[in-house]
C-alpha cells in the first residue's frame, strides 16, 4: 500500500506530531541574516519538482514515525511567502493523505512584506494557511534602511493590516537593539526612540509578535563591518535596558512574553514552536530542515542538505535528503529539554522531566534560585527576567 494512503488504517496513539517546512529563497539577503538562505534568482527548478521533492521527504518521514495527528505545520524559511500558493496547498494535503492533519491544526507561514500582496495572502488563506508571521523588523525607514531591508515602514503595515483582515492569527517580527547609527549618541534618545517604536506597534493591536535582539551572527555581513570597526551595536547593558523596556510595554499592552522574544494575546501562541519547545516531536522537510523525532523511545535529531539543488537531486535519487539521523544521548536529550523549556515563561516540569529521563540536580537547582536566575513553584521550575538572560550559564551551571 502507497504510504500516501497508509491513513485510513492508522493507530493514532501517539502524542501530535508538528511538520516544519523549509523555503530556501529569499528577493534579498539580508545583511544580518544566518539562516539557510539564497537568492530567489538562483531558483531554477519547477514548481513540479519542488513538489515531487517535498512529497518524496515528507514521504520517508512519514514510515519512520507513521501512526501520529499532524497538529501544526510551519512553513519557514527564508521566505515561504515566495511560494505559489498552490505549492503550498499541495504539500498540505500531501502531509493530509499521510498522517492526517488535524481538524483545528494551526498552518503557519512566514512572509516578507514585499512579497505578500493581498491576493497572495487571500491565495495563502485558501491554501490552508491559519497563521501569518509578517518579517517587519523596523516600523522605521531609517532603521529598515540600515537593516538592508526593501521595503518601507509604510509597506510593512500595509501588509500586516491585510494579514489581520485574512488570517486567524497575525503576527509581525521586529528587530531591536539595532546598529547604532551613532555610537556617541545618547542612549536615552536610542531608548526612547524605541519605546515611542514598539508603542506605536502596539497600536496595531498584533494578536502575536516576536521581538528579537539583534545578534550579530558569524559569516553574516554585519560580522565582517563590526569586526572592521564600521557597525556599532549597543552594549549588554543598554541591551538588558531595552529588554526590560520591552518586557514592560508589553506586558501593559496585554501582551505578555510567553518565551524569550515571543509576546501574544490570549489564544494566539504560536502552538507549533510551543509544541517544540515543551519537547514535543517535529518533522524537519526541505533544504538545511532540522528535526527531532522519537524512534523507539529516544530522541532523533535530523539535518538535510542545505543547499537547494543538492538537496533536491537527493530527493530525486534517494526519496529523501537527511544527511544525518541521530539518536541524541541523554546528556544532549536534557540539554536540550531544560535549554528549551527555560526559554517559556510557563518554565518545566521536574517531574514530567524526570519521566523523560532528565533528573535536575536539588543542590543546584537551589543554588541557582539563591542567585536570582531561576524560580521554583512547587514541581515548576522558570527562570527570571534576569535568568532568561542568561540562559547559556544555567546550563552550564545546572547540567555539567
Ligand atoms: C525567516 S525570517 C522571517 C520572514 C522573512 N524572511 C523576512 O525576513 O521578512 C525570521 C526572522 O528572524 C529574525 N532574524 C533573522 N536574523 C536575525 C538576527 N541576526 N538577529 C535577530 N533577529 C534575526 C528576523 O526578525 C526575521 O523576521
Ligand atoms: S531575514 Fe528573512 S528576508 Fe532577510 S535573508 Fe533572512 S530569511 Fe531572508
Amino acid at each position: 500500500m502507497s504510504p500516501l494512503r497508509a491513513r485510513a488504517n492508522a493507530d493514532v496513539r501517539e502524542p501530535p506530531l508538528g511538520v516544519y517546512i523549509h523555503w530556501p529563497f529569499c528577493t534579498a539577503i539580508c545583511p544580518y541574516c544566518d539562516f539557510n538562505v539564497h537568492g530567489a534568482h538562483k531558483n531554477t527548478a519547477s514548481q513540479a519538482d519542488w513538489r515531487r521533492a517535498y512529497r518524496a521527504e515528507l514521504t520517508h518521514a512519514y514510515g519512520l514515525i507513521p501512526g501520529r495527528k499532524v497538529e501544526t505545520v510551519f512553513f519557514g524559511g527564508g521566505t515561504p511567502s515566495l511560494m505559489p500558493a498552490d505549492l503550498v496547498a499541495a504539500i498540505l494535503a500531501d502531509i493530509d493523505a499521510l498522517w492526517g492533519l488535524a481538524a483545528q491544526a494551526e498552518i503557519s507561514l512566514e512572509a516578507n512584506p514585499v512579497s505578500a500582496p493581498r491576493p497572495h495572502l487571500q491565495a495563502l488563506r485558501a491554501a490552508g494557511v491559519t497563521r501569518l508571521s509578517l518579517g517587519v523588523q523596523a516600523f522605521d525607514d531609517a532603521a529598515l534602511k540600515a537593516l538592508g531591508r526593501t521595503h518601507s515602514a509604510a509597506e510593512a503595515q500595509e501588509a500586516f493590516l491585510a494579514a489581520q483582515d485574512i488570517f486567524d492569527t497575525a503576527s509581525f517580527d521586529l528587530i531591536y537593539a539595532r546598529p547604532l547609527s551613532n555610537p556617541a549618541q545618547d542612549f536615552a534618545a536610542g531608548l526612547a526612540a524605541w519605546q515611542s517604536e514598539l508603542s506605536a506597534a502596539l497600536a496595531l493591536s498584533p494578536q502575536h509578535m516576536s521581538l528579537y535582539q539583534l545578534t550579530i551572527e558569524p559569516d553574516t555581513v554585519f560580522h565582517s563591518r563590526a569586526a572592521q570597526g564600521r557597525l556599532a551595536v549597543p552594549h549588554e547593558e543598554m541591551a538588558a535596558t531595552l529588554y526590560e523596556v520591552t518586557q514592560t510595554l508589553c506586558h501593559a499592552a496585554g501582551l505578555p512574553a510567553y518565551e524569550i522574544s515571543n509576546h501574544a494575546i490570549a489564544g494566539h501562541h504560536c502552538r507549533h514552536n510551543r509544541a517544540i519547545w515543551h519537547g514535543g516531536d517535529y518533522v524537519g522537510i526541505g533544504p538545511g530542515a532540522h528535526g527531532r523525532i522519537t524512534i523507539d523511545g529516544r530522541k532523533h535529531a535530523s539535518m538535510a542538505h542545505k543547499q537547494p539543488q543538492l538537496w533536491l537531486a537527493a530527493c530525486r535519487e534517494n526519496g529523501h535528503a537527511w544527511q544525518s539521523l541521530t539518536a541524541l544521548s541523554a546528556q544532549e536529550a536534557a540539554e536540550e529539554a531544560v535549554m528549551l523549556g527555560l526559554r517559556l515563561t510557563d518554565g518545566i516540569g521536574v517531574a514530567a522531566l524526570a519521566q523523560r529521563g532528565v533528573a535536575l540536580d536539588a543542590q543546584k537547582l537551589a543554588t541557582l534560585k539563591q542567585d536570582g536566575l531561576l524560580a521554583r513553584r512547587d514541581d515548576v521550575v522558570q527562570a527570571t527576567d534576569k535568568g532568561r538572560l542568561l540562559l547559556d550559564y544555567i546550563i552550564g551551571r545546572l547540567l555539567v
